[in-house]
């Protein structure tokens, strides 16, 4: 193979390999947000689903919900009427597909109440296990005015299937709501934060990007169900609760207990951008609702709201804190500007109905903020004449990045590699938005992310990262899945309510995008670039921050295969370079909370002699070789 170090091409966008987060399987409500409550404001339409009541040795009394009578979107509370002062009285929530603590942790649990009738009521807030407890308080001081109150549990074991009750102890009438129970230990240690295992997986990998909030959710089952971020800032008793889009039922994906109580909303997403150096890259609707679902279309004479959202969202990003928006992200707690660069009109639209309001908001995004980089839709699927068209209709219209989504089998990422080769470098540049190798097994537990699609998203990646001048920004999808509660198959992370495991598609991700490079370098092989020729796959690139040659070799073949890479050009580079091996021979091993690091990259010496390098390459590995020029 050869290099020719002197030979930097184009040069690689810095925040090209990055994270889609859609609130999916769990994703958010029940992951990574780390709210223990399910439905902790009486608000799904069943106001006490995640909800049991407790009436145990002869107490007596009754448990309602009642409208507050203000007008935020925190419409019902829960009133608990004790009538006796025997046995135990309350409430018991279930938490998302469970609840787990942690021996020695603290658990802050936080409400709002009041007492409507008698003298003397506490609340004894228990986490049990069974008939066993294992972290209790007592709230007294109760008063007749709604208080919010704050209090932590600390937990006495490990342990998953607890529950978490609320008793009221004293005859009487107590009002009370947005119980809300969270970890101490979150990401950052923030109150109402996110989880920190999960955020600590994303950040291991320095993503260039976090695409947010999804996916179908962007669009809804209908225009009300579309997501909309001025309902996910500010207080939490101003954020309301939704339906999810992934609220479906069928076989044991099950959900219909899946809401968006928005406490991860657009504030926490662009903070978690920010913790992560990602830049924020929102997607929002653009007046179609899924067209898979409803279909539902908002006339052209109406689209103003929506496009004002658009406005409104990069002024609450970017403005200064004298403006309406930037005033209420600095109340918040983010003065500066989130820097927002990017906005996302539309996900998986299609037709002359998307291409005609695209251009609606484009005119005004553009208008207003020049230096925003819109990002539009080439529909659901790379196959149909739908992507065509848009692409040909966009093209016309300058547009600058368009997000294509695949969903493949192993053999079509393997045999794709060459994808970008001849896009019209003169046309809009590529956002590989959403793409996974899927199995096509009806076997659930081979859904789940096997070693045969990871090796194969890394050959096709090869060819994203030569064709890097085009092909702008990447993300696997989705990213997470709660194991008893997922609607789609395969994620890039898996998680309970105890821990979480990184699958293999992961580990290559993750190579990807600690070993990016600024400019492509060609490796070639009798002057051929490698995209599947004989199963092997290449790509490399130069580091002008660490004046490093990173290449990147996966051999998809069953036996090793043996290179002698030639360095050419002016390599003046000493000692050894360092080589990542990511590798199995069985294409259906997969990781599980059980054993979570089968398959992870090992890291090696490679010694370069007379400006070359003798590899061996084991079957079926991705390799990441790294080296001073
Ligand atoms: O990633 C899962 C779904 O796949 C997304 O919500 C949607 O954009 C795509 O169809």
């Amino acid at each position: 193979l050869d290099i020719d170090i002197n030979k930097k091409g184009a040069t690689i966008a810095p925040d090209m390999w990055g994270l889609f987060f859609e609130d999916i399987n769990f994703a958010a409500d029940g992951g990574l947000y780390a709210e223990m409550i399910k439905n902790y404001s009486f608000e799904f339409p069943s106001p006490f689903m995640g909800w049991r009541r407790i009436q145990e040795d002869g107490a007596m009394g009754y448990h309602y919900t009642k409208p507050h009578l203000d007008d935020s979107k925190n419409k019902k509370y829960l009133q608990i009427q004790r009538l006796n002062d025997q046995g135990n009285f309350g409430m018991s929530n279930e938490g998302f597909r469970g609840m787990a603590v942690k021996e020695n942790e603290n658990y802050r649990l936080t409400f709002i109440a009041k007492v409507a009738k008698g003298e003397n009521l506490s609340i004894n807030a228990q986490i049990t296990k069974g008939k066993k407890i294992l972290a209790e308080t007592t709230i007294d001081q109760l008063t007749d005015e709604w208080k919010s109150y704050e209090v932590m549990l600390k937990a006495t074991e490990t342990a998953d299937g607890v529950n978490f009750k609320v008793l009221l102890d004293g005859e009487g009438e107590l009002d009370i709501d947005m119980i809300s129970l969270f970890p101490e230990d979150t990401w950052m240690g923030r109150k109402r934060g996110l989880r920190k295992d999960l955020v600590q997986l994303l950040a291991d990998m320095k993503p260039g990007f976090l695409r947010f909030p999804g996916g179908c959710i962007v669009e809804g089952f209908d225009l009300e169900n579309r997501y909309q971020w001025k309902n996910t800032i500010g207080d939490m008793k101003d954020r309301g609760t939704m339906i999810n889009r992934w609220n479906i039922e069928f076989a044991h994906r099950n959900a219909p207990d899946y809401f968006q109580s928005f406490g991860l909303g657009f504030f926490e997403y662009f903070q978690l951008a920010a913790d992560l150096g990602a830049e924020p890259l929102p997607i929002l609707s653009c007046g179609l609702a899924c067209q898979y679902n409803s279909g539902e279309m908002v006339p052209l004479a109406a689209l103003d709201e929506y496009v004002q959202d658009a406005l409104d969202l990069i002024e609450f990003a970017n403005g200064s804190t004298d403006t309406y928006w930037g005033a209420k992200r600095a109340e918040m707690g983010h003065p500066e500007s989130f820097e927002l660069k990017y906005i996302g009109v539309g996900n998986e639209n299609w037709g002359p109905q998307y291409i005609e309001r695209a251009e609606i908001f484009e005119k005004a995004i553009k208008a207003a903020y020049p230096e925003i980089i819109i990002v539009s839709t080439s529909g659901p699927s790379p196959d149909g004449h739908e992507f065509d068209y848009l692409w040909k209709e966009l093209k016309a219209r300058n547009a600058e990045l368009i997000d294509e989504h695949y969903y493949k089998s192993p053999e079509w990422f393997r045999e794709n590699a060459r994808r970008y080769d001849d896009y019209d470098r003169s046309g809009p540049k590529v956002f590989a938005g959403e793409y996974a190798a899927h199995s096509t097994t009806e076997n659930d537990a081979l859904k789940r992310n096997n070693w045969e699609g990871a090796l194969s998203e890394a050959a096709f990646m090869t060819g994203l990262e030569r064709n890097a001048d085009i092909v702008r920004l990447a993300s696997y999808a989705p990213l997470l899945a709660h194991v008893d509660g997922w609607q789609w198959a395969p994620d890039m992370i898996w998680f309970d309510n105890l821990g979480s495991y990184a699958t293999p598609n992961y580990y290559v991700q993750k190579l990807f995008s600690t070993n990016p490079g600024t400019q492509i370098i060609q490796i070639t092989e009798n002057g051929n670039t490698l995209a599947g020729e004989e199963g092997i796959y290449a790509s490399s690139t130069y580091d002008e921050n660490t004046k490093e040659l990173i290449f990147k070799i996966v051999n998809t073949n069953t036996e090793s295969r043996a290179f002698t890479v030639r360095l050419n050009g002016n390599y003046k580079g000493k000692g050894n370079g360092k080589w990542l091996e990511l590798q199995s021979d069985d294409l259906t091993e997969a990781h599980s909370l059980k054993e979570p690091k089968r398959i992870v990259p090992e890291e090696n010496d490679i010694s370069i002699q007379k400006k070359k390098i003798q590899v061996s390459l084991k079957g079926q590995s991705v390799n990441v070789f790294r080296l001073k020029i």
